[in-house]
């Protein structure tokens, strides 16, 4: 288990954790986030910010898999996790994740702002469950929310993918 880290009295601390498949090393603040950590500190901008109060799922990163809200999981309970974020989600540089194709195929987004965590919300959810139920898909889609695509793009992305996969159609 690890220590508690008290915020009050360490202006600074040094975390290393798993980013995307690289063993990293990063200097925080110990009340940061780890959404800020990883957007201002190692550059990875996909991870989107906008409610900040863990309510719109747009900041959705996975921690050893599991879908975590960074605006307010702190960075430094990452520490010695594996963390995924959008820019790890492809297989290559040159080839998408098929949740990644099909949103693309199902023109599932339009700014584009809540795609990040929708497309790990969905992977995470699809590597628990090949074949998940549409009451699960709601249940496990229904932390993330757009505010323009509207969610049958988004859900038809998600059961295209299911279907590959010889899952509930
Ligand atoms: S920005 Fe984190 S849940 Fe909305
Ligand atoms: S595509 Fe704009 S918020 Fe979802």
């Amino acid at each position: 288990m690890a220590e508690p880290v008290r915020a009050d009295v360490v202006e600074q601390m040094t975390i290393s954790m798993t980013v995307n498949g690289a063993p990293t090393t990063v200097e925080i603040d110990p009340s940061e986030p780890l959404a800020t950590t990883l957007r201002e500190r190692l550059g990875l901008n996909g991870t989107k910010v906008s409610c900040d109060v863990q309510a719109c799922g747009a900041c959705t990163v996975l921690v050893d898999g599991l879908p975590v809200s960074g605006c307010t999981f702190l960075a430094y309970e990452a520490r010695g996790r594996d963390v995924l974020t959008i820019e790890g989600l492809a297989p290559s540089d040159d080839v998408l994740h098929p949740l990644q194709q099909a949103f693309i195929d199902a023109n599932a987004f339009q700014c584009g702002f809540c795609t990040s965590g929708m497309l790990l919300a969905a992977h995470a959810m699809l590597v628990a469950d090949r074949s998940p139920s549409d009451e699960t898909v709601f249940a496990e889609m229904s932390g993330n929310l757009c505010r323009c695509t509207g969610y049958m793009p988004i859900l038809a992305a998600i059961e295209a993918v299911r279907a590959a996969r010889g899952g509930a159609g």
